[in-house]
């Protein structure tokens, strides 16, 4: 998909007041906010078959085409008027395919009903369940795709995808697949998580060792079938008191990657259980939510965090903020003790109903004391790691993805500055321009 073909196979985008890189590797602790950032003259980006070719002073740029062989005159060309250019951003963590919506249960919880509470009472994520179930493949197909096409212009690139509104063999193999359709269709790539462990089904609820039952099936049941389906590239578990324990959290990964799928856990995000130190201890690729971290399990991940491999901490502020509670993950204290942070929308119809990056970024801003540029860093190069995609996207650097977003703002402070507003140019996906705002 998205292959440039013929006349169109190079791309030029000239014009720029500021070119935010964020070449280099994962971000941690003093340098999470360093967004490698060129500016002082007309600036340029090359693109040649997808991959960047070259990025500096538009002079050197084009001294780069043509050493490279290429024709200056057969590029196309994008004018940034005087704007910033950033990578694709990358969302990190969203559960993009389901059915429903969820607002009655948002005025009950304005009203003082506890999520928890109304999960426990067969609501919250087991509505949407229903709704997921009840839902023909083309439904759920076209509202995921809908919603996509917000966050494309909103400067989303790449979306980490889960499963999860399932929670049984077809369900959750048919959301992987339709994660598979529309990430073949494009433009947004797509990283699909299995996420079977994000509550206890209703027909486990009534047996008295429901959640035991429930996580045997999945190891021994839909486990080996997503694995035989060959979508998934991540798992997932919803480890928090009253859903899956520290214990059946760690069984699950670890049959998981008896499959070769890596892990992810959402950890701590109402009181800590055990979470933050469980990815410590599994080396998960990401650690999700942290809204209640234990001092040892902060702890837990600092020790891995100089290690080649550390756990990224991917939080999930605009969550915190639709939940009411006020309680964001400490950031500040994640980086200063040295791991890498990113950040993500989560969009989910009962705890965040966002489709904007940017928007994420002023609540991290706004609410957890994140500067722009650590901002910028947890959705570009930090959440290409916790996908998994650190050689491929995240900066802008040759060699590679062509994957760019052009503001029209001039530097990385306004990303975050205009509250809610769609700054977003223009997107270049794989080298191509797939969507420009007139
Ligand atoms: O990340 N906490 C678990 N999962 C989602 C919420 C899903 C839902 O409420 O439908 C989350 O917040
Ligand atoms: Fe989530």
């Amino acid at each position: 998909m998205n292959e440039a073909r013929g006349p169109g196979r190079g791309l030029l985008v000239e014009g720029a007041a500021s070119i935010a890189t964020v070449a280099g590797p994962l971000r941690r602790g003093s340098d999470q906010g360093d967004a490698a950032e060129l500016s002082g003259g007309p600036l340029a980006v090359a693109a040649w078959d997808g991959r960047i070719l070259a990025v500096g002073l538009a002079a050197d740029v084009h001294r780069q085409i043509v050493a490279a062989g290429h024709a200056l005159e057969s590029f196309d060309r994008i004018d940034a008027a005087g704007g910033l250019v950033t990578p694709g951003l990358i969302d990190a963590h969203t559960h993009l395919v389901f059915g429903g919506t969820r607002e009655a249960e948002w005025r009950m919880r304005s009203a003082g009903a506890g999520y928890l509470e109304i999960l426990q009472a067969g609501g919250g994520i087991l509505s949407t369940v229903a709704a997921t179930r009840a839902a023909s493949d083309d439904e759920l197909l076209i509202g995921a795709r809908r919603r996509l096409s917000t966050m494309l212009a909103n400067g989303t690139t790449t979306a980490e995808a889960k499963s999860g509104y399932g929670l049984d063999v077809p369900t959750e193999l048919g959301l992987l697949d339709i994660i598979r359709r529309l990430d073949r269709e494009g433009p947004v790539e797509l990283v699909p998580t299995y996420l079977g462990a994000h509550a206890i089904p209703g027909e486990y609820r009534d047996r008295p060792d429901g959640t035991d039952a429930y996580v045997a099936s999945i190891i021994d049941e839909q486990l080996p079938l997503v694995a035989a389906q060959g979508i998934a590239r991540f798992c997932d578990v919803f480890c928090e008191t009253g859903v899956f324990s520290p214990d059946q959290t760690a069984r699950i990964l670890n049959a998981a990657a008896g499959h070769a799928l890596r892990s992810r856990i959402h950890a701590d995000e109402l009181a800590p259980s055990g979470g933050a130190e469980l990815a410590a201890e599994l080396g998960c690729t990401s650690v999700d939510h942290l809204s209640a971290p234990s001092e040892a399990g902060i702890e837990a991940l600092a020790r891995a965090a100089p290690g080649a491999r550390p756990v990224v901490a991917t939080l999930l502020p605009a969550t915190s903020w639709f939940l009411g509670r006020h309680h964001f993950a400490p950031a500040r204290r994640l980086i200063d003790a040295g791991i890498p942070v990113a950040l993500a929308t989560d969009l989910n119809p009962g705890t965040s109903p966002t489709l904007s990056l940017p928007l994420v970024m002023s609540i991290a801003c706004l609410e957890m004391g994140l500067t722009p540029s650590e901002a910028l860093v947890a959705v570009t190069v930090n959440a290409a790691h916790s996908v998994g995609l650190g050689a491929e996207i995240g900066s802008i650097e040759a060699g590679k993805q062509a994957d760019l977003v052009v503001w029209n703002v001039p530097n990385v402070t306004q990303i975050a500055y205009w509250l809610g507003a769609s700054n977003v140019r223009a997107v270049i996906k794989r080298g191509r321009t797939v969507f420009e705002r007139n």
